[in-house]
């Protein structure tokens, strides 16, 4: 057992003004240290005889929270998970309470806080119930590695637990339920801060035992209610990134983190590649076959999307190797692969009808493969998208093609 002392020094001890209460860590909410309500504290007073110790009491543990000092009790709390009420005048105990078995540090192999930890965090209190807030990790599980941290809620003057409390810490993050609480690794170390009726504590890890995130959690100081869990990162770790990222490093830009059916993909890339090509050769022959006197603007127009879809075909045959495929460019079964017919078409207008068709038929399929991407590829997807937008305004073109021809009387 270790016994600490804690001295406490009080300005002006023969004539003691009304001594300001310290309720939150580092003085107020800002954690400023500023008191500008001190009432005299002046190098005269600090360097006067009476200005020093004006008590020692023995508490068990060791003390890292900052003592308290509200409604006339000095709350003092240990590693220990032992907590005081002092009268501030004389340091006699006027209450104490313990929340059961403090944590051994050496379950995660740690040189912080030997031996135990208890309470570490700097309690807070709340003047307008006189109720002192103060979390505790305990050793109350199966075993060391399954503790659990409370919220207590005491009354300050008694130390009785308040109805509703203690709030068991547990869960996972709202914003990040991937990676829920984990007693054994969490560590309570900031001041508590009671804002607008929610006691809020902040977590991190026991010496950097990983994996860990950070938390905010707050509880309702009036029931109990635990009302959030906040992860201060969200996604997956750097660290774990960083693993996945040399595991399998022959597969290039695909990782562990890829979420779609790679042979899906690369099948469905291969029949969008054939639609390309046969699109590229359908648009090439309508470029050398377009006749009559509104051919050059047209032909002109297929000439333009021939080489656009060609520029699709090359990006889609990229995407397919990067995905550790192979760009499937046999003539053997090309039409059975795409989506669209080769229609040679038989004069300007029926040339471009097809065309329409055709392209009406890619947009079809991009859309179904942008939906089946979804989050799963996100750069396929975004790809798949451009070219979309692309045979968009390809159907586009060609619907006013079909509209300016049909006004000046449909075919030469
Ligand atoms: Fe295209
Ligand atoms: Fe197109």
């Amino acid at each position: 057992m270790l016994l600490l002392t804690v001295v406490v020094a009080v300005v002006g001890l023969i004539t003691p003004p009304a001594l300001a209460d310290d309720v939150t860590a580092a003085y107020t909410s800002l954690r400023t240290g500023w008191d500008d309500n001190e009432p005299g504290l002046v190098p005269s007073q600090v360097g006067a005889p009476d200005f020093g110790q004006l008590f020692a009491s023995s508490v068990d543990g060791q003390v890292y929270a900052q003592p308290v000092v509200a409604n006339g009790v000095v709350l003092v709390a240990t590693e220990n998970n032992k907590v005081y009420g002092l009268d501030p005048v004389s340091g006699a105990q006027k209450w104490t309470r313990s929340f059961g078995p403090a944590w051994p540090v050496s379950t995660v192999n740690c040189g912080d806080l030997v031996p135990t930890v208890g309470v570490t965090s700097t309690p807070v209190y709340d003047s307008s119930t006189g109720t002192v807030y103060l979390t505790s990790k305990v050793n109350d599980g199966p075993d060391a590695q399954h503790p659990h941290w409370y919220l207590h809620a005491l009354d300050i003057k008694t130390g009785t637990e308040k109805a509703g409390f203690p709030t068991t810490i547990k869960g996972a993050p709202t914003n990040n339920p991937t990676v829920p609480f984990n007693p054994m690794t969490a560590m309570q170390r900031p001041g508590l801060l009671l804002l607008d009726g929610v006691v809020y504590a902040g977590f991190a890890s026991h010496c950097d035992y990983t994996p860990y995130v950070g938390y905010v959690v707050g509880v309702n100081a009036s029931t109990g209610v635990q009302t959030t869990m906040w992860s201060t990162e969200a996604g997956t770790s750097d660290e774990e990134i960083r693993r996945r990222a040399r595991a399998h490093i022959e597969q290039g830009p695909i990782t562990a983190g890829y979420q779609a059916d790679r042979e899906t993909v690369i099948r469905l890339l291969n029949e969008a590649l054939a639609t390309e090509l046969v699109c590229v050769l359908r648009y090439k022959r309508h470029h050398f076959m377009a006749t009559g006197i509104h051919a050059q603007a047209v032909a002109q127009e297929f000439a333009e999307h021939a080489t656009e879809e060609q520029a699709h075909a090359d990006q889609i045959a990229e995407r397919i190797t990067q995905l550790g495929g192979e760009p499937d460019f046999s003539p053997d079964g090309l039409l059975g692969r795409s989506h669209s017919e080769y229609v040679p078409g038989e004069g300007l207008l029926e040339m471009i009808r097809e065309d329409l068709v055709a392209e009406r038929i890619a947009v079809e399929s991009y859309a179904e493969m942008v939906r089946y991407l979804a989050d799963r590829d996100p750069t396929t997807r975004r790809l798949v998208e451009e070219i979309l937008a692309k045979e968009e305004e390809h159907a586009d073109d060609l619907r006013m093609l079909i509209q300016r021809l049909s006004e000046r009387g449909g075919e030469p």
